[in-house]
């Protein structure tokens, strides 16, 4: 039996469609002369994202991390929301790969306001560590508790630009989700691009490629970036093939990403207000649902561990939230199921 996986939108599986560009792929040696469909995937990138260079890397984690050590020196501090993916789910890498101390602030919609960022920007004393980069992430995936995959508004992300920048501090935004936060709101990926000096974008998150990620920003910050890519083993050689699936991706996958946040809604309507279970639709902006468990028989893991003999599977974000996300391999006969097997296992509604 096929499983319904919503455990993340990294689990898709390239199109027969993509497996035939990835086959038919030009390449060559990027390291040494260059790779034709490296740099067709990083000048793509840089033209949709409205920055000047894109440098192809392996994951999202090391497109953040060159972001991280382009912009910082040892003993810098790095400010970003609590349970941004960069201070949260990479292993502490700002601190193991470039000396960095992290200061986080609390933001549940992801948006990190002048207001918020006043309260940690260090004084330019001998004494203190420099406040070296603003961190945001769009989508914000969120740390479980409240609702996940939020759309920064663009104004918010301008508002933490123009703080940035009168004070001199760069501005790197995750943009794990980036098309998915541009396709919800109407507002075109290059827009919120333009509120920070670096972006990431990953292509194996939802857009359907196996691999690859692209970290972009102007010709300056591009040349330290290829430094910092050289030195954590970023550079990759025949990577054509990969970055033939992330053009495929680029050109194909963008303007579906609507059909995921679709389900996204349809899945909060069937699980909301199950005994044990909310996950308000109206909070469901993209393609994250993170649904509150508070069930007497059931914790997040408990019931992820609960419906797999479905089929379903799921992770757990926190003791009591667990988080689903739609993909281009799920579809509403997953939700289906899912509602299926959420009612067996809880009950109907009240
Ligand atoms: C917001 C965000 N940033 C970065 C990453 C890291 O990507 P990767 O798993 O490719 O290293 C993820 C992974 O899920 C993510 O959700």
């Amino acid at each position: 039996m096929r499983a319904s996986d919503f455990r993340s939108d990294t689990v898709t599986r390239p199109t027969p469609a993509m497996r035939e560009r990835m086959h038919s792929a030009e390449v060559g040696d990027d390291v040494l002369d260059g790779d034709p469909t490296v740099r067709r995937l990083e000048q793509t990138a840089a033209r949709m994202l409205g920055k000047a260079a894109a440098l192809f890397v392996p994951s999202g984690t090391m497109a953040n991390q060159v972001a991280l050590g382009a912009w910082t020196r040892p003993g810098d501090e790095l400010v970003a929301e609590r349970s941004a993916h960069v201070v949260t789910w990479e292993a502490g890498a700002p601190g193991y790969l470039h000396g960095l101390q992290s200061t986080t602030l609390e933001s549940p919609g992801g948006g990190l306001e002048p207001e918020l960022l006043e309260r940690v920007l260090r004084p330019k004393s001998v004494h203190c560590p420099r406040t070296a980069l603003i961190s945001l992430e769009q989508s914000f995936m969120g740390g479980g508790e409240v609702p996940g995959g939020r759309v920064i508004p663009l104004d918010s992300l301008q508002r933490t630009q123009a703080f940035a920048r009168a004070h001199g501090i760069p501005v790197h935004l995750d943009g794990a989700r980036l098309f998915h936060a541009a396709v919800a709101s109407g507002i075109e990926a290059a827009r919120h691009a333009a509120c920070a000096d670096s972006v990431s974008i990953c292509l194996s998150k939802g857009l359907g490629a196996p691999v690859g990620s692209l970290i972009l920003g102007d010709e300056a910050f591009a040349e330290r970036a290829r430094l910092v890519r050289k030195r954590l083993g970023g550079w990759m050689r025949q990577a054509g093939s990969l970055a033939a699936a992330g053009l495929y991706a680029l050109e194909h996958h963008v303007a579906r990403l609507a059909d995921d946040h679709r389900l996204a809604q349809s899945l909060a309507r069937a699980l909301h207000g199950l005994p044990g279970l909310s996950c308000d639709p109206r909070d469901v902006e993209t393609n994250i649902v993170m649904v509150q468990v508070r069930h007497p028989r059931f914790d997040a893991a408990g019931l992820m561990e609960a419906l797999k003999p479905a089929g379903v599977l799921v992770l757990p974000m926190t003791r009591h939230s667990l988080r689903f996300v739609t993909h281009l391999d799920v579809g509403p006969a997953d939700v289906a199921r899912l509602e299926a097997a959420a009612v067996n296992l809880l009950g109907a509604r009240p």
